[in-house]
Order: structure tokens, then C-alpha cells, then sequence
């Protein structure tokens, strides 16, 4: 039985990686990720914001020295709170190739076409095997339209890919309101590989103190549903490959975001909770549903359940909202 599969120009023995995460702060726990078995690890992001505040001080434009910014600067990080600064993140990159065999993809994270993005060649020199480039953002300006918004992220795309010859995947957020036209602008723009989809981290309110607070929940699998639906509407119809992030945690998960087209399966919630060597229950159920659905490889059954022959996934998925509607039964 062949579980390979290919992402980013790297051959991989199966579709199993481990995700950006804290388990890439480390070289220690770069090596737990290697030995219990993951295909290729994601290191954890080096941020815009760490980026420029090392070069001049400022965040988003922003000057420390400016009063009025005061309050908005002290919600940032101080530098010493992140696990590796600029220059750390570069030598933990040349480490953690030298210390392990499965690729090493690093990872950036922002949203300005700024010279921040010159730092994906520093990752790039230190050995890494490609990179991932996390554009997170929340459009609150109300004088920015859709397609401004969506033109500069796909001019940041064209920025890294113009000054990286290392392959590069682009991890975004689903709320778009035309995302197949959007993986398509990252398509034109470069992009090796799209990353399905990031969380959007809300914050809550605390109503005794009447602030927000912020914390990461490990995400569950009904997070997946939305991943598995943009992974079936893209498969066969965007060239760039396409990697899930977000709810896959049980074997059943990892084989169900291959059916839908994922060419390979990041995991993270599912590694902090039960252990890197969680990765092995997820190969060997993969293992297990190939064998007794009689698929030989992996490439076999990509896709198996995506939209990829629907003339009109737009109507498919109409169907589907209103057959979901209708298969309500009052108890
Ligand atoms: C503690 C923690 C730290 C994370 N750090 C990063 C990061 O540095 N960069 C990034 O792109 N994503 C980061 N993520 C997001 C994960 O890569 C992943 O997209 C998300 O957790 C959803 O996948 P999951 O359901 O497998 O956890 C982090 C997630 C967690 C839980």
C-alpha cells in the first residue's frame, strides 16, 4: 500500500504533517515531531509585527514615541515574549535542518507588502525547504473594498515568490466572499500550495472585569465540515496543491479531508493533546480504510468526494443547504 504524496516539491512517505505550532519552538520538540513519525513539520510563525518593531521600532506604522498609539502598542507582545526573535528564528532554521530529515518548512505571518517580507530570503538561505506565508487579517477599515484588500494579498504572494526560489504555500482565513476567485488570484500570483483555512481567533468577553480575554481552544473535528467543503469545491480546479489545517484529529478526519482533495493534512490540536505519536494512529487508520476500500495509493483516492466533476458546484452546494433544511425531523 502507497500513502506518499507529494507537497511543496517535496516527496513525503505519507499526507501526515505537523502544523505551526509550538512543537516547532524547539529543536528538542522538532525531533519528538521527526521521531514519532510526521511527514514534515511547520515551525511556528516569525510575525510582521516582530519583523518591523527589530528594524525600526514601530508596529503597523505605528511609533512607540506617539502617545496616541500607546494604548493600542501595549496589546502587541513584547519582543522578549515571543520564543525566537528574527535572527533566532533564521539560526533555529539552519539547526532544526541539520537536526532532523523530514522537510522543515518555516513560516511568516502578515499582511503588509512591506520590506518585512525581505526575511523569507533569510529563511530561505538558513535551509529551509519552503515556506509558508500565514496572511491573517480582520478588514475593519470601512474605506477598504474586497477586491483592494484581495489585490494585496495577492501582490504579497508575487512579493515572497519573486524573491524566493524555495517553494511557498499561502495559509489564509475562509471569509472571502469569492474564494475560488481568490485561490485563483494566489494561483496567478505564485502560490505553490494553498493552506485551508486558519481559525479566526475570537476573542470573549469577560463580563466581571467587562474586558476581552483571549485564549486558544484545541480545535475539534466539527471545525473540519467548512475545510472539507473548500477543499472539495477547489480540488481539480486551482492549480496550486492544497494542505487542511483545522479539525483533524481522529483517522477518520485525515481520510475524509483527503477524499475531499487535500494533498496533505496538518495537524496540531490533535498532536498537543495526545502526544506527537498521535500521528501514527492517523497513518495507520488511513492504512486501515485503504485496505478495506481496496485503494492501492493515496493519489487514488484524493478527491474521491470533491465537486470536481459537478458542472455547477454553486448549484450543488444550493441543493445541499436546502436538503439540510429539509432533513430536520421534529422529536
Ligand atoms: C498553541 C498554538 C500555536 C499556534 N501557532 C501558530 C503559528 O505560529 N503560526 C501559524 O500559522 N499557526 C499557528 N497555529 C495555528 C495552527 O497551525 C493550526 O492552523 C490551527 O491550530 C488549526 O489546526 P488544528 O485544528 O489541527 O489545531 C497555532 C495553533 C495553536 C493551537
Amino acid at each position: 500500500m502507497n500513502t506518499a504524496t507529494s507537497y511543496l516539491g517535496l516527496r513525503l512517505a505519507h499526507p501526515f504533517i505537523a502544523g505551526a505550532s509550538p512543537l516547532g519552538h524547539r529543536l528538542d520538540t522538532v525531533r519528538v515531531v521527526e521521531d514519532a513519525g510526521c511527514a514534515a513539520i511547520v515551525l511556528h510563525s516569525l510575525f510582521e509585527e516582530q519583523l518591523t518593531a527589530a528594524h525600526d521600532g514601530r508596529i503597523r506604522h505605528m511609533d512607540p514615541a506617539d502617545a496616541a498609539f500607546a494604548a493600542t502598542l501595549a496589546r502587541f507582545p513584547e519582543g522578549e515574549e515571543y520564543p525566537l526573535g528574527p535572527d533566532a528564528y533564521a539560526e533555529h532554521v539552519r539547526r532544526a535542518k541539520q537536526a532532523v530529515r523530514v522537510p522543515v518548512i518555516g513560516s511568516l505571518n502578515g499582511t503588509a507588502p512591506e520590506s518585512w517580507l525581505k526575511f523569507a530570503r533569510i529563511i530561505e538561505q538558513a535551509g529551509a525547504d519552503a515556506l509558508e506565508l500565514n496572511l491573517y487579517q480582520v478588514v475593519t477599515d470601512a474605506r477598504s473594498p474586497a477586491a483592494s484588500v484581495e489585490a494585496e494579498l495577492a501582490g504579497i504572494v508575487r512579493e515572497v515568490k519573486r524573491i524566493l526560489k524555495i517553494p511557498i504555500a499561502v495559509k489564509v482565513g475562509p471569509y472571502f466572499t469569492a474564494f475560488a476567485h481568490m485561490a485563483r488570484q494566489f494561483e496567478e500570483a505564485g502560490a505553490d500550495a494553498l493552506v485551508l483555512f486558519n481559525r479566526f481567533y475570537q476573542a470573549d468577553i469577560d463580563i466581571a472585569s467587562m474586558r476581552t480575554t483571549a485564549h486558544v481552544e484545541l480545535s475539534t473535528s466539527s471545525e473540519l465540515l467548512l475545510r472539507l467543503h473548500w477543499l472539495a469545491i477547489l480540488f481539480g480546479r486551482v492549480r496550486p496543491a492544497l494542505a487542511v489545517t483545522g479539525g483533524v484529529n481522529t483517522p477518520e478526519d485525515g481520510v475524509k479531508a483527503l477524499l475531499a482533495g487535500a494533498d496533505v493534512v496538518q495537524l496540531v490540536s490533535a498532536l498537543l493533546r495526545h502526544g506527537a505519536a498521535h500521528v501514527q494512529t492517523m497513518r495507520r487508520g488511513l492504512e486501515e480504510w485503504m485496505d478495506e476500500n481496496d485503494f492501492d495509493t493515496v493519489d487514488d483516492l484524493r478527491g474521491e468526494a470533491s465537486l470536481e466533476r459537478a458542472l455547477d458546484p454553486a448549484s450543488v452546494e444550493r441543493a445541499g443547504y436546502i436538503r439540510t433544511l429539509q432533513s430536520w425531523k421534529a422529536s
